[in-house]
């Protein structure tokens, strides 16, 4: 295997030449003979001045770049898409597969020996994972970190639980223009990932626990100095990675998917993670098991006290052990012989966890925060290949429920009509959004958090059964069943229902049912038609390409096997 500058050479049909030619240019960057020697680092640098929460990625590169130079390599950063949730339209779900397929080409087709990849919004670890996976070249993921919590007369705030929290309050009329204008203000108060426990941190967390970043990696915040020291470090592996592995297939097996599932529901994670994971998986030719997840669901209890689920935020993970010390409490339900980046097991960096004395946010396994599951993965004729449901941020009363369906057709139909006054709708009703799916949308946004009728807000609903074919965002709450697949868009049983139907959820039974038989919504099929889809450009490639939510969302033509 060709290494270093030799590696990928550009194609004249003269391999002397190619190598000539790429030092000559090379050369331009003052770089010498010596440095052009060393195994060659890449850096994945996703800083973007449209992607705040990567704000402290250029403090990242050069600690990373410090790393690499101490441990012998020569590094080179390069850049790559930056995806922001709030700055992608239509949604950065959209976007993700772009980003991979960038990451997997520029870390293919560009000479380097070994990659740092710096991601850490919510699409972007997975992303560069699924890259990784696909070029299969030794990879290290540096999160970014997460935020440090905001302040507002006196309430600690987190991006974006209290976004949320916040907003329905004022569309509840209880807090005024004046008030949310200044809380907007305190969200979001340093560079890094959203501090409650939503996809970003979920994303980290798994990542750590499935082997891919260093060990307390998922946890520092973006701020700390410790954080540019991991940095450092990972410029440090990423050279001993480049001499002798691990593989990224070496690491991401089948059990350190298992393992990373498990802290996913240890954690009450984003259900957004098991898209991705599922995605990642699908580049290395396995499946995430929907059954085992649903039964690791139902043993592992959550033992994270974070928003949304819980109290604390990330910080407060991080200084209380983070996800080592986590892994402690679950080393039955581990396999701690998967080997990590680290070059050691997953054993051994849960043998160096810190121990707290007295912390609170890391619960032990008989004083968990919630048991039964996290995540719930229903069936039903509503859901023939599957739905999830996070029960550990819905509301207790309505996990078994039947209600008349109140049916929005698109998100369009759903942001005209939700607030008006006119709208025959109550709290028993269970609302249902469709065509907001992975080809629907397209790009499957985080509109499942369906917002309460304002009207009903007003009366002091806080929650209803909610039912989409969308994601939702993972710092959000809420008796809400997501992912319904197959999707309305492509003629699931989502897109016959009407409003007035009768619909039932029994979290516990795993089923989620549309009360009507089959001779009627066979007759309503017959009448269905399909939506239009994009005919050029990205959106063509993605409407026509992209797998159903309990296969990742991923393009059939990427996954392992697809065609190379
Ligand atoms: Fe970037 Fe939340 S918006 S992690």
């Amino acid at each position: 295997m060709t290494t270093g500058m030799r590696k990928g050479l550009t194609s004249y049909g003269d391999a002397e030449f190619s190598l000539f030619l790429r030092k000559a240019f090379i050369k331009a960057m003052g770089l010498s003979d010596d440095a052009l020697a060393r195994p060659i680092i890449g850096i994945a640098d996703t800083y973007s001045d449209f992607n705040p929460c990567h704000g402290n990625v250029p403090k990242l590169v050069e600690a990373a770049k410090r790393g690499v130079m101490l441990a012998g390599g020569l590094p080179m950063a390069f850049p790559t898409i930056s995806i922001h949730e709030s700055f992608s339209h239509p949604t950065s779900m959209f976007l993700r597969n772009l980003m991979a397929m960038d990451t997997e080409e520029m870390v293919r087709a560009q000479p380097m020996d070994a990659v740092i990849l710096i991601g850490g919004c919510d699409k972007t670890i997975p992303a560069q994972l699924m890259g990784a996976a696909s070029v299969d070249l030794p990879a290290v993921v540096l999160p970014v970190g997460p935020m440090l919590v905001g302040h507002y007369k006196g309430e600690v705030l987190g991006a974006c639980t209290d976004c949320r929290r916040l907003w329905a309050r004022f569309r509840a009329g209880d807090i005024d223009a004046a008030e949310i204008e200044a809380v907007s203000g305190r969200l979001a108060p340093t560079a890094g990932t959203c501090m409650v426990m939503g996809t970003a941190s979920t994303v980290a967390c798994m990542t750590e626990a499935l082997g891919m970043a260093l060990p307390g990696t998922g946890t520092i915040p973006a701020t700390h100095a410790d954080r540019i020291r991991a940095a450092e470090a990972c410029g440090t592996a990423a050279v001993r990675l480049a001499a002798s592995g691990p593989r990224p297939s070496a690491v991401m097996t089948s059990a350190a998917f298992r393992n990373a599932l498990i802290v996913l529901q240890a954690i009450g994670g984003s259900t957004n993670a098991l898209i991705h994971f599922t995605a990642v998986a699908g580049r290395l030719g396995l499946e995430i098991d929907l059954e085992d997840f649903d039964r690791l669901g139902r043993e592992v209890p959550v033992l994270v006290d974070l928003k949304p689920s819980g109290e604390h935020y990330m910080e407060h993970l991080h200084w209380a052990g983070g996800v080592p010390r986590l892994l402690r409490e679950l080393p039955d339900m581990l396999d701690l012989s998967c080997i990590t980046v680290t070059g050691e097991t997953l054993g051994a960096a849960m043998a160096n966890a810190e121990e707290v004395p007295g912390q609170t946010v890391i619960r032990a396994r008989d004083a968990p925060i919630a048991t039964g599951g996290g995540l719930a993965v229903l069936r039903g004729n509503l859901a023939p290949s599957s739905a999830l449901l996070k029960r550990s941020a819905a509301t207790a009363s309505l996990l078994r429920h039947e209600g008349r369906a109140v049916v929005f057709d698109s998100i369009e139909d759903m942001t005209a009509r939700i607030d008006d006054e006119a709208l025959d709708v109550t709290r028993e009703d269970v609302l249902v959004l469709r065509n907001a799916g992975p080809k629907g949308a397209p790009g499957m946004p985080e509109a499942g958090y369906i917002p309460i009728p304002r009207k009903l807000a007003r009366q002091g609903v806080k929650d209803m059964v909610r039912i989409s074919d969308a994601r939702m965002s993972g710092t959000a709450f809420g008796t809400i069943v997501l992912h319904v697949a197959p999707e309305a868009a492509v003629g699931g049983p989502l897109a016959l229902v009407r409003t007035g139907d009768r619909i039932r959820l029994d979290a516990e039974a795993r089923r989620l049912d549309l009360l009507v038989d089959d001779a009627e919504l066979a007759a309503r099929r017959a009448g269905w038609r399909a939506p239009r889809m994009a005919r050029r450009g990205y959106a063509a490639l993605f409407q026509q390409h992209v797998m159903q939510a309990d296969q990742g969302c991923d393009f059939d033509f990427c996954r392992k096997g697809g065609s190379d």
